[in-house]
C-alpha cells in the first residue's frame, strides 16, 4: 500500500450525526452521511471508540472491546456501515485502547473479586512502608496516578482517570488479549487500527519515584520493550494483512523512536502521531496557559520531524486537529478576519508534506471553538479538573478563559450540518451544545463556501502527484519569521510550497535555483504564474504550491 496516497478522515461518533434524536451521535447517523463523506474522496475513517464504556473518558475507558455500545448502535449497524463504506472504497480504522481498560471491564471486576489471573493484568502495588502511595507519579488528568484497589490495601496504577486502570503488558496474557481483540475486528473486515497512547505500555516492573515531571514521563515512555511488544502485536495480528494500516498515538516521543515505530523494515506500525508541534502555544510546556503560538518553534519542530523521518524512512500522520485539541484555526489562524484563507493555508501546509494527512470532522468546513460563556458547557474530565486547579491561582474569569481556549470539548461539539437550533445534528438537545452554526455549516459550505472545495483539491492532488505522495522533504526560508516554506522532490520533479502564517502581506526572496518556470498546483487566491520570480509577495494567509 502506498501510504502517501492515502487520506484519513476522523469521526468522533458521539458528535457526527444523531439518527435517533437522543442527543448523541450514532452509527446509523454515520450511515446516513456516507454520501457527504464520499465527496471528499478519503480512503479510511478513523472512528473514536464506540465500544461498551461507562464514558468517564468518552469511550477511552472500554468495558468490552468486542461489543458496540448500545448508545451508538448494534453490531448489525456496524456491519452495515462497514459494507456501505466499502462500496465507496473507504476502509475503517478502529481505535484500540490497550494501555488501560475501564474499571468496569470484567478483567478488573474479576481482579477485584480476588482472581489472581486477572490481578496479574494490572499494576497492583502495596503502599510504601510509611503508608503513602506506591510512588509519586501523577495522572495525566491531574492528581495522583494511584487509586485504592478495593479494600485489599493495595493500589492500582492509572496514568489517566481513576476509571482507566493501566494494563500490565509484561504479562503475556495481556498481550494475547490485545492480539485476540485486533483479530476479532480483523475477522469483521477491519484493516485499520489506531493504537491509543501506545508508547506508554512499557512501564518498568519496579515503579520508582520520579524526581521531576519531565523525568517522570521518561520512566514510562518509549522504553525499549515497547518496540518488542509492537513487533509481537504486528506479527500476531494486523501484520498478517498486507493491506492493513496502523497508527500509534505516541505521547512525548522522539524522532529516533518514531522512525523505529514506523520504518517498514521494523515491522511495527505504518505511522505515528506525535504532538510536539501542537505544544507551541504552551507557556513553558504548560498546556493550561494563554500565550500566542511560537511560529519559529512550530516551523523548527515540523522541519526537524519531516527531515528526520525522511532520512530514517519513518512515516508521519500529518494533522492539526483531533478530538483532544482545540481547533487549529483558533490557535494558528484567524477565525475572525480570514477564516477561509487561514483554514486553507493550514490545510495546504500539512497536506503537501511527506506523510498521511488526517482530517478531523468539521475541519473541511473551517470549524472554530464554540463560543461558550461558562464552565456549565464543559463535560470533559480533563477540562473540569484543570479549571478546579486553575481557580486556586487565577481569578474565575482568567481560569475560564484558559479552559475556553484549551479544552478538548472545543473540537468535540456536534458537527454543523445546517443553521438550525442544534446545527442539524439532532432534534434533541445534544450532549454538547453547538454555537455559531449560522456562520459555519455543511449546507452553507457546500453551496457557497470555498474550504470544502479546497480540501477536495488537496486530496485529489495527493493522489495524482507522486511528488506529494512519495517525494523527499527539505526546508526552505528557514529564517523567515512569517512564511512556512518547503520543497518536495522526486527524481527530477520539484514542488515548492509557500504558506504565509499571518494576516499581513510579506515579500520573500525566492532561492535562485527556484526562479524557474513551471505551474501553480494549488493556490488559495486563484493565483496563476508560469515561473517563480526573484521576489514574491504573499497575501494574508496565502498558500502557493508551485511545481517545476
Ligand atoms: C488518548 C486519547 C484521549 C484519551 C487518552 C486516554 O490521548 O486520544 O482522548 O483521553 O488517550 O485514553
Amino acid at each position: 500500500m502506498n501510504l502517501g496516497k492515502k487520506v484519513v478522515y476522523q469521526i468522533y461518533p458521539k458528535s457526527f450525526y444523531d439518527s435517533n434524536n437522543d442527543g448523541l451521535g450514532d452509527i446509523r447517523g454515520i450511515i446516513e452521511k456516507i454520501d457527504y463523506l464520499a465527496k471528499l474522496n478519503i480512503d479510511f475513517i478513523w472512528f473514536n471508540p464506540f465500544f461498551v464504556s461507562p464514558q468517564y473518558d468518552n469511550g477511552y475507558d472500554i468495558a468490552d472491546y468486542r461489543k458496540i455500545d448500545p448508545k451508538f448502535g448494534t453490531m448489525e449497524d456496524f456491519e452495515e456501515l462497514s459494507a456501505k463504506l466499502k462500496e465507496h472504497n473507504i476502509g475503517i480504522m478502529l481505535d484500540m485502547v490497550f494501555n488501560h481498560c475501564s474499571t468496569e471491564h470484567e478483567w478488573f471486576k474479576k481482579a477485584l473479586a480476588g482472581d489472581p489471573k486477572y490481578q496479574a493484568y494490572f499494576y497492583l502495588r502495596d503502599p510504601k512502608p510509611d503508608g503513602s502511595l506506591p510512588n509519586n507519579w501523577q495522572s495525566k488528568f491531574g492528581g495522583p496516578a494511584w487509586a485504592k484497589f478495593g479494600d485489599t490495601g493495595k493500589y492500582y496504577l492509572h496514568l489517566y482517570a481513576p476509571q482507566q486502570a493501566d494494563l500490565d503488558w509484561h504479562n503475556p496474557d495481556v498481550r494475547q488479549e490485545a492480539f485476540d481483540i485486533v483479530n476479532f475486528w480483523r475477522s469483521k473486515g477491519v484493516s485499520g487500527f489506531r493504537f491509543d497512547v501506545l508508547n506508554v505500555i512499557g512501564k518498568d516492573t519496579v515503579l520508582v519515584d520520579s524526581t521531576d515531571p519531565v523525568e517522570e514521563k521518561k520512566l514510562y515512555t518509549d522504553t525499549p520493550v515497547v518496540q518488542e511488544y509492537i513487533k509481537e502485536l504486528n506479527a500476531n495480528s494486523f501484520g498478517q494483512d498486507a493491506e492493513s494500516i496502523t497508527v500509534g498515538e505516541m505521547s512525548s516521543t522522539t524522532i529516533e523512536n518514531s522512525i523505529k515505530y514506523s520504518n517498514p523494515d521494523e515491522h511495527e506500525l505504518s505511522m505515528v502521531f506525535s504532538f510536539h508541534h501542537l505544544k507551541v502555544d504552551y507557556d513553558n510546556g504548560e498546556k493550561w496557559s494563554l500565550v500566542p503560538f511560537d511560529f519559529k518553534k512550530l516551523k523548527q519542530i515540523m522541519f526537524d520531524w519531516q527531515s528526520g523521518m525522511d532520512k530514517g524512512n519513518g512515516w508521519q500522520a500529518l494533522f492539526w486537529n483531533n478530538h483532544d485539541q482545540p481547533w487549529a484555526l483558533n490557535r494558528f489562524g484567524d477565525p475572525v478576519h480570514y477564516r477561509e484563507k487561514s483554514a486553507e493555508m493550514l490545510a495546504t501546509t500539512t497536506h503537501l508534506l511527506r506523510g498521511t494527512p488526517y482530517i478531523y470532522m468539521g475541519e473541511e468546513l473551517g470549524m472554530v471553538d464554540p463560543s461558550y460563556k461558562s464552565m456549565d458547557n464543559y463535560v470533559d474530565i480533563e477540562a473540569i479538573n484543570a479549571y478546579d486547579e486553575l481557580v486556586k491561582t487565577h481569578t474565575p474569569e482568567e481560569a475560564f478563559k484558559i479552559v475556553h481556549s484549551k479544552a478538548r470539548d472545543n473540537s468535540r461539539t456536534p458537527m454543523h450540518w445546517d443553521d438550525s437550533e442544534y446545527a442539524g445534528f439532532s432534534q434533541s438537545k445534544p450532549w454538547l451544545i453547538p454555537t455559531d452554526q449560522d456562520e459555519i455549516n455543511a449546507e452553507k459550505e457546500l453551496a457557497s463556501g470555498e474550504i470544502f472545495d479546497y480540501y477536495q483539491k488537496l486530496i485529489k492532488l495527493r493522489k495524482s502527484e507522486d511528488v506529494i505522495s512519495d517525494g523527499h522533504f527539505s526546508p526552505l526560508l528557514e529564517d523567515d519569521d512569517q512564511v512556512f516554506a518547503y520543497l518536495r522532490t522526486l527524481n527530477d520533479e520539484k514542488l515548492a510550497v509557500f504558506n504565509n502564517f499571518y494576516g499581513k502581506e510579506t515579500e520573500i526572496d525566492v532561492p535562485a535555483d527556484l526562479q524557474a518556470s513551471g505551474h501553480v498546483l494549488i493556490s488559495n487566491y486563484g493565483r496563476q504564474l508560469d515561473s517563480l520570480p526573484a521576489k514574491l509577495t504573499l497575501k494574508p494567509y496565502e498558500s502557493l504550491a508551485f511545481k517545476f
